[in-house]
């Protein structure tokens, strides 16, 4: 078991997620639901396949300060450990955000997605934003901790730069992790488990090569014993 190890459970299918949060548990720090999966069973499908384990609720939200302020508010009742908005959303929207999230009792950590792994320098380019998506990503960080945001999901190659300009204090959770041999799916520029949390990584986030292995208990706990 280590803290640092998110198993995405990425599924729309109840029973499927309830019995990979069972048997990965074990050997995680939290399982991460998101948008997949919420959309199709709600609050109610949330708490059954939780089953009281601490979750990372992925659903990069994002609209006017406002209305995120009252969908962040919206989930507190599920106890989620982790919540994500786009900082893309700007300030006033992340600020909006940390401050729904502080009035709970029990706080959770708010995370910004900056730029989307999806997004190349064209991509951005399409989208008015010229500069490219490494000074894209650093500029949407600093706005979100400014704001109030308690780290930030990069990609591993993120990570040194962000560790550079920030420093230790944000939290950085790190998906596109792939154990060496392991399948890439679409995933283009990964890193290893030990090679992440060795850049910096507090957690990192692995999906398919847990849920898709023949046992995804042991490929979680094998994962674990290599970054323990
Ligand atoms: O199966 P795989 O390990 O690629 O799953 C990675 C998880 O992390 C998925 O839930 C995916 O949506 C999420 N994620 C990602 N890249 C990002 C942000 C989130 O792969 N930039």
């Amino acid at each position: 078991m280590t803290k640092k190890l998110i198993a995405a459970i990425d599924t729309p299918e109840l029973a499927r997620a309830g019995a990979l949060v069972r048997d990965l548990a074990p050997h995680c720090g939290l399982v991460k639901l998101g948008l997949e999966f919420f959309l199709r069973h709600g609050p109610a499908g949330f708490v059954q396949a939780a089953q009281g384990q601490p979750v990372f609720l992925d659903l990069k939200l994002h609209d006017i300060p406002n209305t995120v302020a009252g969908a962040v508010r919206s989930l507190l009742p599920l106890g989620a450990e982790m919540l994500t908005i786009h900082a893309g959303g700007g300030s006033k929207m992340i600020a909006a955000a940390a401050a729904a999230a502080g009035s709970a009792v029990w706080r959770p950590k708010l995370l910004a997605v900056t730029v989307l792994t999806s997004l190349d320098d064209a991509a951005l380019a399409e989208i008015g934003i010229g500069g490219g998506a490494s000074a894209q990503v650093l500029r949407l960080a600093r706005m979100a901790l400014d704001n109030g945001a308690d780290g930030l999901v990069c990609s591993a190659h993120e990570i040194a730069p962000l560790r550079d300009a920030l420093g230790a204090r944000p939290i950085l959770v790190v998906p596109g992790i792939r154990p060496a041999g392991a399948a890439l799916g679409d995933q283009a520029r990964v890193m290893t488990p030990e090679q992440a949390v060795r850049a910096g990584a507090d957690y990192i986030v692995v999906g398919r090569p847990i849920t898709e292995a023949p046992d995804p208990a042991a490929a979680a706990a094998a994962i674990a014993a290599h970054i323990r």
